[in-house]
């Protein structure tokens, strides 16, 4: 079988060590030659490259690899780029959840003025290491889940047409196999049909080979528990606070009981109550420097102190496998079905064109071909054009650095409630992205 040659854009990042075990556990089926580390923040990167060379030498000893802050070096003879990186890092995070909560409006990494905010901060990045990529590897894909995926998709559509660049995210995954323990079965058994943006989106069927349909039996389970399960077999998304956005679903469906839904969809349906519920002195970032950044990094040092990776506290990351799945479906053309985020045209037929969709795509070595969803109802309709409205927004004040067209895009997010309070929390974000952000006039 063909080995492949991959760097990880990002190296530095929280998930690297679990994305690194879960690609060793998967060896057989995706083998690998050459394995880099790429990242801006070379001391950060260092922590986690140290400690995976040594495991590696043991686990692994016939993969090359290394860490580099070098664009050249890491991204010459590459395959595969597997992108996950945060611009700004978990400093910015803070400030992204922190100052809209300081004005009683959502405080999130992805979703609302944290998510406009991360945004503008992440299409830079982004567009560099795509340019990376495409001089020192042109034949490489880059596989992406660098957030919020929903604006870097829609800035690679606009800004990189051309690049070969697959945008994912994990929720979904992470969602079904939720479902999957509800009821009883194995997640790689069911087949989805699903519509929505990012973190936006819902399913209408999930069904098993035989083509026996459980939306009704997981819809009536979601009604009473939302998505919370009695045994947890997941290595991610496990936090108290997690644990409160699963049960959220609950009260989700009861708003739109027809379909399953993403449970982002809280921040933008629930927003007053996730404001009561959220804490503008220790938000999410602080939990995850205080969870799982002190842990990876603890035992990161740990491995380079000893010396060895044995019995090591780095774990697999099973949510990843997912992204081993797509390389797979890419590199040996295997059709598999996932969902991506990919330009619409079509794929939702009363929706516009040119809006960058999340729906199930058929993978092969050309990349998604995504299936038809049909037509959608007009309540989720409405939602969606109005948050992928915001989305455009944000990507076209990122280009033309127009404030007025960044104003307008917070305006219209559905989890601010005025364009004056829209205007308080763009003025403070712009403050406290001064060196991140274009300059907008
Ligand atoms: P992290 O801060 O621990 O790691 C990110 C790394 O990226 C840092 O080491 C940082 O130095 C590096 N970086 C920043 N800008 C860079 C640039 N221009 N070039 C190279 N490296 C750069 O963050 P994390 O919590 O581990 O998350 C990493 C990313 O993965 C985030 O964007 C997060 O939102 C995303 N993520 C997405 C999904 C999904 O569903 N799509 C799931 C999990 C995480
Ligand atoms: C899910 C989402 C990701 C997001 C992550 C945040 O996996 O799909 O897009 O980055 O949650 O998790 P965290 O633990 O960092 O809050
Ligand atoms: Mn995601």
């Amino acid at each position: 079988m063909k080995k492949f040659s991959i760097v990880i854009a990002g190296g530095g990042s929280t998930f690297t060590p679990g994305i690194v075990m879960m690609m060793l556990d998967n060896i057989d089926r995706f083998p690998i030659r050459k394995l880099k580390l790429y990242d801006n923040d070379g001391d950060r990167q260092a922590i986690l490259g140290g400690a995976l060379e040594i495991l590696l030498k043991e686990q692994a000893p016939d993969i090359e690899f290394s860490y580099t802050t070098d664009p050249e070096t890491a991204f010459t003879d590459v395959d595969f780029c597997m992108a996950h990186i945060r611009v700004g890092k978990y400093a910015m995070r803070e400030q992204d959840e922190k100052i809209p909560l300081n004005y009683g409006v959502v405080g999130q990494e992805t979703c609302g003025p944290g998510g406009i905010a991360y945004g503008m901060r992440s299409i830079g990045g982004m567009m560099e290491i795509i340019d990376h990529m495409e001089k020192y590897s042109p034949k490489c894909w880059m596989l992406n889940y660098s957030n919020p995926a929903s604006i870097v998709a829609e800035a690679c559509r606009v800004m990189r047409p051309k690049a070969k660049v697959l945008n994912i995210c994990d929720m979904p995954v992470g969602t079904l196999r939720r479902m999957s323990q509800i009821i009883n079965k194995n997640p790689g058994d069911l087949e989805v049909r699903y519509f929505g943006l990012n973190h936006f989106g819902w399913w209408t069927s999930v069904k098993d080979k035989e083509g026996h349909e459980y939306l009704p039996e997981i819809r009536e389970y979601v009604a009473e528990n939302g998505y919370l399960t009695k045994v947890e077999v997941d290595t991610q998304h496990m936090d108290q606070s997690w644990q409160e956005t699963h049960k959220k679903a609950k009260d989700l469906i009861a708003v739109n009981p027809r379909y399953l839904p993403n449970t982002y969809l809280k921040y933008y349906l629930f927003p007053d109550y996730e404001v009561k519920h959220s804490n503008c002195t220790y938000s999410r970032a602080n939990e995850v420097m205080d969870g799982r950044e002190k842990t990876v990094f603890t035992a990161a040092k740990k491995i380079v102190e000893k010396g060895t990776a044995e019995n090591s506290g780095f774990t697999i990351d099973s949510h990843a496998s997912f992204i081993v799945d797509l390389a797979r479906a890419i590199a040996f053309n295997t059709h598999e079905r996932m969902l991506m985020i990919v330009e619409n045209n079509g794929a939702i037929a009363n929706f516009d064109d040119d809006a960058m969709v999340e729906v199930p795509c058929i993978v092969g070595s050309d990349g998604p071909e995504p299936l038809a969803q049909g037509k959608i109802p007009a309540f989720e309709k409405a939602l969606m054009h109005q948050q992928v409205t915001v989305e455009k927004l944000v990507v076209e004040a990122y280009i033309t650095g127009s404030y007025q067209t960044l104003w307008q895009a917070l305006t219209l997010s559905k989890t601010i409630p005025s364009a004056e309070v829209a205007k308080n929390i763009l003025d403070e974000l712009i403050l406290a992205n001064k060196g991140f952000w274009p300059e907008l006039s």
